[in-house]
C-alpha cells in the first residue's frame, strides 16, 4: 500500500474533517495523560492539574474564516484555522508551564508551527497563557496527515481569570466600560502575583521537606 503524506489538505469532507482532527486531539491527550503519569512515577509529582479539549464547532470555524475574509471551504478550515482541535493544559504553577512546553517540544513525532508566550508578554487585555500550535502525524489507512492542534498551558489562576474575562467578553459583546476593563487589568496583576507567590512558597515548601529530610 503506498502511503502519502499530507499537510492536512489532503482532508476531502467535514466528516474527515472531524474525524482526523478528533484524531489528532486524542493523540495530543493521550500524551500528555502519560507525561503526567511519568512524573508522578519520577517526581511523584503531577505538573498536569487537567485538560480540557474540545473541536471547534463548524458554526465557530464558519465565522473566523469569515473574519479572515475567507470562503467557508475545507481546504481554507484546514489552512487558516489553527485551532479546530484545542487542548488546554492547567497546572499549579508557572513553572509547570514551561516544563510542559519543552517536553513537547522533544517530541519528534510532534512538529511545533508556532508558539506565542502571552506569560512574559501579556496581551493588553490582562491576558497570560502560553499558545503552542502543533501538528501531529494520523495515520489513516491510505495517507498519513498532519494534523494542526492548538495547545493552551496556563496555572489554575490564569484559567480562573481568563474564563472570567471571556464570560464578560461575551456578555458585553466585546464591548465593556472603561471601569471593567480596569478592573480586569487589576485582576490579571493580582494572578501574577499570586502564581509567583504560590511558586516560591512552593519551593520553600519542598526545601524544608528536604531539610527535614536529611536531619
Ligand atoms: P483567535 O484569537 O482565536 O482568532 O486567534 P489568534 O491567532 O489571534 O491567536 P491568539 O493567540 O490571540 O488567541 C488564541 C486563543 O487564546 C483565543 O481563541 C482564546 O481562547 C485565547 N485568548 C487570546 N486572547 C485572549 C484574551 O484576551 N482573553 C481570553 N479570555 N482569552 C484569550
Ligand atoms: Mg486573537
Amino acid at each position: 500500500m503506498q502511503i502519502n503524506k499530507e499537510n492536512g489538505d489532503g482532508i476531502e469532507s467535514w466528516q474527515e474533517v472531524t474525524l482526523v482532527y478528533n484524531a489528532a486531539l486524542k493523540q495530543v491527550q493521550t500524551k500528555m495523560e502519560i507525561l503526567n503519569q511519568e512524573f508522578q512515577h519520577v517526581h511523584q509529582y503531577n505538573p498536569i492539574e487537567h485538560l480540557k479539549a474540545r473541536i471547534k464547532s463548524p458554526e465557530s470555524i464558519v465565522k473566523k474564516l469569515k473574519r479572515q475574509g475567507f470562503e467557508s471551504t475545507i481546504e481554507n478550515m484546514v489552512e487558516h484555522v489553527n485551532d479546530i482541535a484545542g487542548i488546554r493544559i492547567i497546572c499549579s504553577f508557572t513553572s509547570d508551564i514551561y516544563t510542559i512546553a519543552e517536553t513537547i517540544r522533544a517530541q519528534k513525532d510532534i512538529k511545533v508551527i508556532a508558539t506565542k508566550d502571552y506569560i512574559t508578554y501579556p496581551k493588553a487585555s490582562g491576558y497570560r497563557s502560553y499558545h503552542m500550535v502543533v501538528t501531529v502525524p494520523v495515520y489513516l489507512s491510505d495517507k498519513i496527515v498532519d494534523t494542526k492542534v492548538e495547545i493552551q498551558i496556563r496555572t489554575v489562576a490564569m484559567d480562573f481569570w481568563a474564563s472570567l474575562e471571556h464570560k464578560i467578553h461575551y456578555k458585553l459583546e466585546g464591548d465593556a466600560p472603561e471601569h471593567i476593563r480596569n478592573q480586569l487589568i487589576e485582576c490579571a496583576r493580582m494572578v501574577m502575583d499570586l502564581d509567583a507567590k504560590m511558586l516560591s512558597l512552593n519551593e520553600e515548601i519542598n526545601q524544608t521537606s528536604q531539610e527535614r529530610k536529611g536531619k
